[in-house]
């Protein structure tokens, strides 16, 4: 039995404030997945480098990073003073600036399948416009998406696997839609396949290629578990696509700019026909970008309609274009790898000298930490596994000041200002959580900050 306590954290401005805030916002803040619950939603007051402090004043380092946007750490000194330079000129005239040829330049630079670049808000919005781009091409109005993905709050994608209906593996899965206000007759339109198995969608495209204009595909899920497409499956997802003819739309929005200069394609060798970047191209600062190629991309403007008021808003491109040059003229990706890379290895020994079995996922960068020997390389096998010591020691480790995603499908995001400080503090911390959460589970007992677990959405 461990010695250690540790005392739920102090949470009573926030709590306080959560009674104020439900009075004007449903469940009290802007994002349904930002509630944990009355008494454990956080609400922030700052944000500085890899640590962000609440309104009790509690430090935490985040692992978080706003799901993965804040990549050279918040409020960046050189991002904040471009933005505010750029406030100087203007946001928006419904007219293009000098500003975004430069920010295309820059993406086309680093990602080699964009020869055109269009801008918009989100990651939801470059993603719907991706789609419609494919379907407009192509003149075929279907898709294909995998179990365990997500790309965005858009009716088109808001469909999962009913994890209900996963206890029985010999049977695919029901699929339902990510909540009420969907559609039915969305759900006509696409078919969804298991990840990681080239087969299974090969048998798909075979039959029914002629109306399928894209498979969109997360090359990492970064919202289960940070699983990663195995090299094999995602370059016979590109071979497919090709021999169908169906363009394969390569959704980088957490990966872009995240896992390296060219994003996940680069990692793989492959190139999309279109492709979505989002969160870490701005360090914050909304902005997203859809790329491909030429003869593809040329559609926007001859048939199919995209734009939008906030499109290429100065402050956001500012921030891209300083955080896309950081990232490309520093040593911010290798730093962030090899502070990954330490933690995982840090973690390791602490799981090891216990005996617990585990497994990590994903990209040193967003990686997700599993507790089983063989990590989950469908949204499937991450079902059947047991992430009851994850979901438990992730909300003690939130009590003690390291801000990891609770649920068990999120992975940890790394950024550029995580220093040798975070990294002792946050091992040093692990390994208390861990006996924690020893203690905890053979107790049969709940820690009193435990957060409840949420949907598998960063929104
Ligand atoms: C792969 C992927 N696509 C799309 C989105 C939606 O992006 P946004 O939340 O900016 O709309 C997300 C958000 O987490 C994502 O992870």
């Amino acid at each position: 039995m461990s010695t250690i306590k540790t005392e739920r954290r102090n949470l009573t401005k926030s709590n306080a404030h959560y009674k104020e805030a439900v009075k004007h916002l449903p469940l009290g803040v802007s994002s349904n997945f930002r509630f944990w619950g009355e008494k454990e939603t956080v609400f922030v007051k700052r944000g500085k480098g890899a640590r962000l402090w609440d309104l009790d004043g509690n430090e935490y380092i985040d692992y978080r990073l706003g799901y993965g946007p804040a990549i050279l750490g918040h409020c960046n000194d050189e991002v904040d003073a471009a933005v505010r330079e750029a406030q100087s000129t203007g946001t928006v005239y419904a007219l293009g600036t000098e500003k975004e040829v430069t920010i295309a330049k820059l993406i086309k630079e680093m990602m080699p399948a964009a020869d055109l670049v269009r801008f918009s808000n989100s990651g939801t919005e470059a993603v719907m416009a991706a789609l419609r781009l494919a379907r407009g091409y192509t003149g075929k109005d279907n898709y294909v998406t995998f179990e365990g993905s997500y790309h965005g709050l858009f009716d088109a994608t808001m469909w999962t696997a009913d994890p209900e209906s996963m206890k029985d593996q010999s049977r695919d899965p029901v699929l339902i839609s990510y909540g009420q206000g969907i559609p039915k007759l969305v759900r006509q339109l696409f078919w969804q396949v298991p990840y990681n198995d080239a087969n299974r969608l090969e048998d798909v495209l075979k039959q029914h290629h002629d109306s399928i204009a894209a498979v969109l595909i997360e090359p990492i899920l970064g919202n289960c578990c940070g699983i990663p497409s195995k090299p094999e499956f995602i370059r016979a997802v590109r071979e497919l696509c090709t021999k169908y003819n169906v363009l394969m739309v390569v959704d980088e929005v957490k990966t872009g700019f995240r896992v390296g200069k060219g994003g996940a394609q680069a990692l793989y060798g492959i190139e999309a026909d279109i492709f979505t970047v989002a969160k870490a191209m701005a360090n914050g600062y909304p902005i997203a970008a859809i790329g491909g190629k030429e003869e593809i991309m040329r559609k926007y403007g001859k048939g199919v309609a995209h734009g939008g008021t906030y499109t290429a808003q100065a402050m956001s491109l500012a921030a891209a274009e300083k955080t896309l040059t950081i990232l490309r003229d520093t040593d911010a990706f290798e730093r962030i790898n090899a502070y990954g890379k330490a933690m995982q290895e840090g973690m390791h020994k602490v799981l090891s000298r216990r005996g617990i079995p585990h497994s990590f996922t994903g990209h040193y960068s967003m990686s997700g930490l599993f507790f089983s020997a063989q990590a989950p390389t469908t949204y499937r096998n991450w079902k059947l596994s047991d992430y009851t010591f994850y979901d438990t020691m992730a909300g003690i480790l939130i009590d003690m000041g390291v801000m990891c995603e609770p649920d068990s499908r999120e992975p940890w995001f790394i950024s550029a200002a995580h220093d040798e400080a975070c990294l002792t503090e946050t091992l040093s911390k692990f390994e208390q959580a861990v006996d924690l959460t020893l203690d905890e589970l053979s107790d049969g007992g709940d820690h009193e900050g435990d957060n409840k677990l949420m949907p598998g959405i960063s929104g």
